[in-house]
């Protein structure tokens, strides 16, 4: 049976993460061995040219999955007709920038990406948004598209939560797939909170298996929560090639499911749940199944985490406060 080509746009095609992001979605890696793909890559117009450089390299890799690709500048076309959206285009800050002039200069980008979306992509849209801040870019264009089911914008918290799941594994000499149920929540910053009372090591509570309180607030946390900016001071950039590994694995267990016994984390609309404010964009445990996700409920969260989440939790409201006075939701 020949399957129908999934429309997959994304943004900022031309920088770092997109030259890493294209080949793997283009090779089957989003969404899955059988599903064609038609690309759009949407950049400026100073990236265009690069982006064409891309798209040839796209093409002289002969991908059977791969049908079209089409560069535009122009967002309306860049959207249209989109069933998946990657958001990673988006306005580095740079030397002596405020937090306000970031999230202004971003809200420019992500307003009108976020109509565009509204008025051209497909009904099954699903977006995830990469470029920072992402979690409150993501309110942006959500904000900006009030005729797409909230739910379907989220930001991405999966490089945090595949990093979290590395340093564990290095710290118990466990193997990353004996890993399940760990937690990013909160924000994409500094301040997130990768929560390991939960997560099991082959089964057994990985907390209480390193019982070890000293590395856990004075070690693990700052180190997976710090990652970012360590990748910057080594490279000289940031992160690149992990960050287009982690959209790939966000996307594609939103779309084919997490699996039995395990969860995963993504930065979504809160629905209130485990007293974050409703309508944030933070990260939460969740399952997937059916294209669907579900934040994983009922779980006892201690005081240690309590603290942690909340701070997290008020960086973003903060920044919800700062876009709502700059009028850009
Ligand atoms: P980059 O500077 O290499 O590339 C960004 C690209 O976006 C450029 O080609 C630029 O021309 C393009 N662009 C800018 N404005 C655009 C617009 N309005 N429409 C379309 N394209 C636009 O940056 P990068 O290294 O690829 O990183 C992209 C973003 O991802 C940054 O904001 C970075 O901080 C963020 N990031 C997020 C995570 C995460 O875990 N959420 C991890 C790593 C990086
Ligand atoms: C990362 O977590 O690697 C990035 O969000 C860092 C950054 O500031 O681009």
């Amino acid at each position: 049976m020949t399957r129908t080509p999934v429309n997959v746009t994304v943004t900022g095609a031309a920088g770092q993460i997109g030259y890493a992001l294209l080949f793997r979605i283009a090779s089957g890696h989003l969404l899955g061995p059988d599903v064609p793909v038609n690309l759009r890559l949407l950049e400026i117009p100073q990236g265009l040219k690069a982006a064409e450089g891309t798209a040839m390299e796209l093409d002289d890799c002969a991908f059977p999955l791969l049908r079209n690709i089409e560069i535009t500048d122009d967002a309306n076309v860049g959207f249209a007709g989109a069933n998946v959206a990657l958001l990673v285009g988006a306005r580095p800050r740079t030397k002596g920038m405020e937090r306000g002039d970031l999230l202004s200069a971003n809200g420019g980008i992500f307003k009108p990406q976020g109509k565009a979306i509204n008025d051209n992509a497909a009904d099954d849209i699903k977006v995830l948004v990469v470029g920072n801040p992402a979690n409150t870019n993501a309110l942006i264009a959500q904000a900006a598209a009030p005729d797409v089911p909230a739910e379907r914008f989220t930001a991405m918290t999966r490089l945090d939560h595949n990093r979290a799941i590395s340093q564990l594994a290095a710290k118990t000499g466990a193997a990353v797939s004996d890993i399940k149920k760990l937690t990013i929540w909160g924000n994409h910053s500094a301040t997130q909170y990768p929560d390991i009372f939960h997560a099991e090591i082959a089964g057994k509570n990985a907390a209480e298996l390193v019982n070890d309180e000293a590395w856990l607030g004075d070690t693990f946390i700052p180190t997976v929560a710090k990652r970012g900016a360590a990748i910057i001071e080594a490279r000289g950039a940031s992160s690149a090639a992990s960050a287009a590994n982690a959209a790939i694995d966000h996307v594609h267990t939103w779309v084919n499911g997490t699996a039995a016994g395990d969860w995963t984390s993504m930065g979504i609309p809160s629905d209130g749940s485990y007293g974050v404010p409703e309508g944030i964009i933070s990260s939460f445990p969740v399952t997937t199944e059916n294209g669907t996700y579900k934040i994983v409920q009922g779980l006892d969260i201690n005081e240690f985490s309590r603290a942690r989440i909340d701070a997290s939790v008020k960086e973003l409201t903060e920044e919800r406060d700062a876009v709502r006075e700059l009028g850009l939701i």
